[in-house]
């Protein structure tokens, strides 16, 4: 063979290798190729096309990069009309449709068990196109318009991976329009919106819009660089080589099987059901796998099976009588975004709110979001004033996705934290915010009542104190009326002085007592992590408890010694110190002790223990820790203390003033450690 010959070979092995790699990645979701193969295939087909123009076709491959830019789109009329859907929101709803059906089919002598067998599918958040196939080529790609003219959007389809280009097998009918949903991945819509904004481009609310903006882009090169996405859920014009229409399959299911076997990406998870407590059970579990999906949804569509059927059923006005969506509560709606204003958390952080029209979103009624902070909103670009779009997604809390920037007035005003709160909105006290943070604080710490209050409430939550029945409101009247000050006043209550609160009788006054009582005797971790140190979470405080053993010994720890706690930062070792220098904090520590609240240093799980089976013995004064606490720490560690050394002493801990036994562990060559050493040995018991 010539060489031009062997290259015509080669491009086209290669068209095949790379179409089939495309196929097995979007229509299996079971890729062969790692990307780099994939990228030399690729450059491999560019090289012998750049050699030879000629060969060049449009249902190559390298074609997907985009073609030249188009002045406007052209229109296209449908060969079948692409019809919408009645939608329905209750369970009732759906009874009626399925009673409504199977009375018709009944009638018709087409339902001889008695229950309808549906193909229900998800309802994709994306546009509807139409894919028109001529002798297994793509040759038309169109967005649904009015349902009977439509944009003309070849070129952009053109470039996306998962539209086949040819289709597949010796099936393909001469004629075949595919219908299905262009969207995007919320993961893919992320990573572009991010790179995006990193070169100062334009960014989408959410991948719906993402899309809609990528198809009907008039460079289809742009388009090409989107990561759009097509599923396949119907059809329109199907023809023979005679011109004629044609079913290939008799019930829907089948249908999106053969549109498989073609090569087409179908709509993934779909299901046959039965009656309509099928369908409410498909409702069900994919309104529970929702938040999962990669991509976003606003339903499910329900279709009889039996296509004679859907014959027979036909059409009201532009939707059939056949199916039905059955939506999901919206998870993003737009409201007006009233007011910005500020909540005061737990370590002084001014933290925007924004006030919203009250609006119906993802099953609740949303009146709130938070904004983060500044940067966000500067991120965001979100004023007062703007309609924006309000998500919620689950159980997540409602957020601000963004502005509606086509509905400005110019009347929106945008929001300027240290023009409004130059002091906290709270107690009045200064506000700082360090250079390089995000974060404006408000300085009183404690003495500011939104601090405090915040402090209370997470140490009486269950991981901290647990403390049952301290709520919010109570919280609120008791800072409010100035009878707690401090986390200590809280020890000082009494059950008559409760009752008398609003919605407090005396039962439930006596058991808010007895909680307290309870918590008079907390593990030391989660005392420190009740105190409520900044950076200190529920695992640096039990890191903590275990290296210290003691309140004592955590509070006079230096930076260097809390750096020898394992996974403890600079930061967070300053800001341990920071706490503990403050004597409004060392205040609340001695005055808790004052109110019977003792800690109890904990014991390392079993399984954890570092010193099991260790004899050590203790000798002279320790810096920081008494004889007691250091005995308690080697117990709870798995260790004995032994009064003597001997050749079975594993360590001897010596301290200031130690005698006679430093002597005769030299004399033995037992290993001498000081507190660090005994602390640094006890360690590993937290890591976590
Ligand atoms: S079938 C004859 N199936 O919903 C029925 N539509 O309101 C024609 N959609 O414009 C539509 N997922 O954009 C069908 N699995 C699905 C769908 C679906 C999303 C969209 C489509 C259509 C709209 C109908």
């Amino acid at each position: 063979m010539s060489a031009a010959g062997d290259d015509r070979q080669r491009l086209l092995e290669l068209r095949e290798q790379i179409a089939e790699h495309n196929r097995r990645y979007y229509v299996e979701d079971a890729p062969t190729a790692s990307d780099a193969q994939y990228d030399r295939l690729m450059a491999a087909l560019l090289a012998i096309e750049a050699a030879h123009p000629d060969w060049v076709t449009p249902e190559s491959p390298s074609q997907r990069v985009g073609a030249a830019p188009l002045d406007a789109f052209g229109s296209v009329r449908h060969a079948v009309r692409m019809l919408s859907l009645a939608n329905a929101f209750e369970a009732a709803d759906i009874e009626a449709f399925d009673e409504r059906v199977a009375g018709t089919l009944r009638e018709a002598g087409l339902l001889p068990q008695g229950v309808v067998d549906y193909v229900a599918e998800y309802k994709f958040d994306g546009i509807a196109v139409s894919l028109r196939y001529e002798g297994g080529r793509l040759v038309l790609a169109a967005t649904r318009g009015d349902g009977q003219v439509g944009e003309d959007i070849t070129a952009n389809v053109r470039t996306l991976r998962s539209v086949p280009l040819r289709l597949r097998g010796d099936e393909a009918p001469a004629v075949l329009e595919v219908r299905g949903e262009v969207l995007m991945t919320r993961a893919d819509f992320d990573r572009m919106n991010e790179a995006q904004a990193a070169h100062g481009g334009k960014t989408f609310v959410n991948p719906r819009n993402a899309a809609a903006g990528s198809l009907r882009q008039l460079d289809p090169r742009v388009t090409a660089t989107r990561p759009l996405r097509f599923f396949a859920y119907g059809w329109g014009q199907i023809r023979d080589e005679a011109g004629r229409d044609i079913l290939p399959r008799a019930r829907h299911g089948d249908m999106l099987d053969w549109l498989g076997a073609l090569g087409l990406p179908v709509s993934p998870g779909h299901r046959l059901c039965q009656g309509s407590a099928g369908l409410l059970a498909f409702y069900a579990d994919v309104g529970a796998a929702r938040p999962s999906l990669s991509y976003d949804i606003d339903g499910v569509v329900y279709k009889v099976d039996d296509l004679k059927s859907q014959d027979v059923l036909g059409f009201v006005a532009r939707a059939p009588r056949f199916a039905i969506a059955h939506k999901f509560p919206a998870q993003e709606e737009t409201t007006l975004l009233e007011d910005i204003e500020v909540q005061v958390g737990r370590t002084g952080a001014l933290t925007p709110v924004g006030r919203l029209r009250p609006v119906f979103v993802g099953g609740v009624t949303v009146t709130n979001a938070t904004l983060h902070n500044e940067d966000e909103i500067r991120r965001k670009d979100v004023r007062i004033g703007d309609t924006v779009v309000v998500r919620r997604a689950g159980d997540v809390i409602p957020e601000i996705v963004g502005p509606v920037t086509a509905l400005r007035t110019g009347r929106e005003i945008e929001f300027d934290m240290r023009a409004r709160y130059p002091v906290c909105p709270v107690c009045g006290s200064a506000v700082e915010r360090p250079e390089g943070e995000a974060v404006t604080r408000c300085t009183a710490g404690l003495f500011c009542p939104a601090q405090l209050k915040q402090t209370l409430w997470h140490a009486a939550s269950r991981k901290a104190l647990d403390i049952e029945g301290l709520g919010d409101k109570l919280i609120e009247q008791l800072v409010d009326g100035g009878r707690v000050r401090t986390l200590a006043d809280l020890y000082g209550l009494t059950a008559l002085e409760l009752s008398t609160y609003p919605r407090m009788g005396s039962k439930s006054a006596a058991n808010l007592i007895e909680a307290i009582d309870q918590s008079r005797r907390p593990p030391l971790s989660r005392l420190l992590y009740a105190l409520g140190v900044r950076h200190v979470g529920e695992t640096t405080a039990r890191d903590l408890a275990r290296h210290f053993g003691s309140i004592d010994a955590v509070m006079a720890a230096s930076e260097d010694e809390l750096l020898a706690v394992p996974d403890v930062g600079p930061v967070v070792a300053a800001s341990i110190r920071r706490f503990f220098s403050e004597v409004h904090n060392r205040e609340v520590v001695a005055a808790l002790r004052k109110a019977g609240v003792e800690p109890v240093a904990e014991a390392v799980p079993a399984g954890e223990k570092p010193l099991a089976g260790k004899t050590l013995v203790l000798t002279g004064t320790l810096p920081s820790l008494s004889r007691d606490e250091a005995t308690r720490m080697v117990l709870a560690a798995g260790g004995k203390v032994s009064g003597s050394v001997s050749r079975k002493t594993a360590w001897v801990v010596a301290g200031e003033e130690a005698g006679s036994k430093l002597a005769k562990a030299a004399e033995l060559g037992v290993p001498v450690l000081d507190e660090a050493g005994l602390r640094a040995l006890l360690a590993p018991a937290s890591a976590p």
